[in-house]
């Protein structure tokens, strides 16, 4: 594991994306995980000036994302499809038709859930997965929990999970209670992971999770076991 301590929010998005967009140049085709939040918001920013630019070409790329809220779909603007598109796809030379993110109102969720492991496993797996950390230390929206929980499943968010996300909505009773998340099969079979997160406030999880042991009730902590991890930690967060 690199662990990797930056002195801002800007030099902490610059990293993520410097990392991501050499695994594109690396492999145009590449299948990159994207996560969703208020953290990943700079790296994205990055890699659509890069793009705009004409030096980071996504054309033939594929991405996946780790999660999506049950039962909104992508018209709506709380939906993650709905964040991917406002704040990365539609800025930048991806085809949408290449860009996935589960079904959260998938008639059949079961089958919904075995189909994203089923496309990513015909992809040849993950080759970058971009990874926030919630303050419970959920990767994706995997919450603590007794065990580590393989495939991509249906879960109910933890108080602290939808308190947080609360910001995002007019009030906490709007927030979805439960939400589709990739699994760790997915996340640990990614070739590489990038984990990013800013602020005082992550301060306290980020050691559980990198420095203290290995324990399902705290998620992340299980990527001490990967074997190509990039953290990216800043107290700081972004100027505004
Ligand atoms: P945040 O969310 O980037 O908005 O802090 C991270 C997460 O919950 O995974």
């Amino acid at each position: 594991m690199r662990y990797i301590k930056v002195d801002s929010y800007e030099i902490m998005s610059r990293k993520a994306a410097a990392i991501i967009a050499a695994e594109i140049v690396r492999k145009p085709n590449c299948v990159i995980g994207l996560a969703t939040g208020s953290t990943p918001l700079g790296t994205y920013a990055q890699l659509i000036e890069w793009n705009k630019k004409g030096d980071l070409d996504f054309s033939e790329v594929t991405s996946v994302n780790l999660d999506e809220y049950y039962g909104l779909d992508a018209s709506n603007d709380q939906s993650y499809r709905y964040f991917m598109n406002t704040n990365l796809f539609d800025h930048i030379n991806i085809d949408k038709a290449n860009t996935y993110v589960p079904n959260g109102i998938a008639d059949d969720i079961d089958a919904e859930c075995a189909a994203y492991d089923k496309r990513i496993e015909d992809f040849g797996g993950i080759d970058i997965q971009l990874l926030g950390i919630g303050p419970d230390g959920h990767i994706g929206f995997n919450e603590p929990d007794t065990c580590f929980v393989k495939p991509t499943h249906k879960v109910t968010l933890d108080a602290s999970t939808i308190e947080a996300n609360s910001r995002f909505f007019n009030d906490i009773s709007e927030v979805p209670t439960s939400a589709v998340t990739m699994g760790m099969g997915a996340i640990m079979g990614a070739k590489k992971v990038i984990l990013i997160a800013n602020g005082l406030n992550k301060k306290e999880i980020m050691e559980k999770a990198f420095f203290g042991p290995i324990d399902p009730q705290v998620p992340a902590s299980i990527l001490q076991l990967h074997p190509d991890v990039t953290v990216i930690y800043t107290e700081k967060n972004p100027v505004k």
